[in-house]
């Protein structure tokens, strides 16, 4: 498939998603998968303990992560560490994800990013001159993968005019039982909630427009075979709940923006 027919354009502009089944093979899932767990391998954890958690207070402090955005760098599980702060598993069950320019930085994930198809796509849902801004590998790990609270994307992602959207490819089958994408169908149109901005101070905080909590029982899980590509409007509500099955999860994402709007020189890093 190179584009999208008509009815998946208004598919996507009602709902504010798209799930778009069989977009790539099962050998380009796998050689992603393996790419990544040579990653993880190569990866030396010695002093570095980030975890990947959507409470703000961490992520506010942690200028590991606040600084991965044009670097490859590796993030744990919540719940990896035993209180004396070892891992209680082996390193390649215990990393949440890699982030955040896999698509600049390694040949592997470079050369599917810049996908003439996936370009195509952006084009279509009116991206214009569209520029990967970020890139994410993530595991969602068996039993301890941690939850991702309900968002959207242009909180962390801000454009002037808006204009970015998140392709969400799906590595393993994603089910309500290993964590799931969830959206709220027509979301997109309800505006931008929050943002979060670097103060003069430079710390990070919420800039909120909205305090109204999130309607999460209107939220339709989007569960998706291997090899799907989920698209999803950057002002979508989206969230992921807690994998506790057995099984992994592993998607690997990349977020876009129109080379047209206003965006900040380093675009702050998003969930
Ligand atoms: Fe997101």
């Amino acid at each position: 498939m190179l584009t999208l027919s008509s009815t998946q354009l208004d598919q996507y502009a009602k709902q504010g998603f798209l799930v778009l089944e069989r977009f790539i093979d099962n050998a380009t899932c796998d050689r992603l998968r393996t790419r990544a767990m040579e990653l993880v391998e190569e990866f030396d954890p010695t002093g570095i303990s980030s975890v990947f958690t959507t409470h703000e207070q961490s992520r506010v402090s942690d200028d590991y992560f606040l600084t991965s955005g044009d670097k490859i760098r590796f993030f744990f599980e919540e719940q990896a560490f035993n209180s004396d702060g070892t891992l209680k598993r082996q390193k390649a069950q215990s990393i949440n994800k890699i982030g955040h320019a896999l698509h600049d930085l390694d040949p592997v994930f470079d050369d599917f990013s810049r996908n003439h198809r996936i370009q195509n796509l952006i084009e279509r849902i009116n991206i214009q001159d569209p520029r990967l801004i970020q890139s994410m590998y993530i595991f969602k790990q068996p039993h301890i993968g941690g939850e991702v609270m309900c968002h959207q994307d242009s909180t962390f992602l801000y454009t002037q005019p808006n204009a970015i959207a998140g392709l969400w490819f799906a590595l393993e089958d994603a089910t309500k039982l290993n964590g799931c994408l969830w959206a709220l169908p027509g979301g997109h149109r309800s505006g931008l909630k929050s943002r979060w901005i670097r103060s003069e101070s430079q710390a990070m905080h919420f800039e909120v427009y909205d305090s109204t909590p999130w309607p999460e029982e209107q939220l339709v899980p989007l569960e998706v075979p291997k090899g799907s590509l989920i698209l999803l409007h950057g002002l979508v509500p989206h969230k992921s709940l807690e994998n506790r099955s057995e099984y992994s999860r592993h998607a690997y994402t990349l977020h876009v923006i129109s080379g047209l709007s206003q965006y900040p020189a380093k675009p702050h890093i998003a969930w």
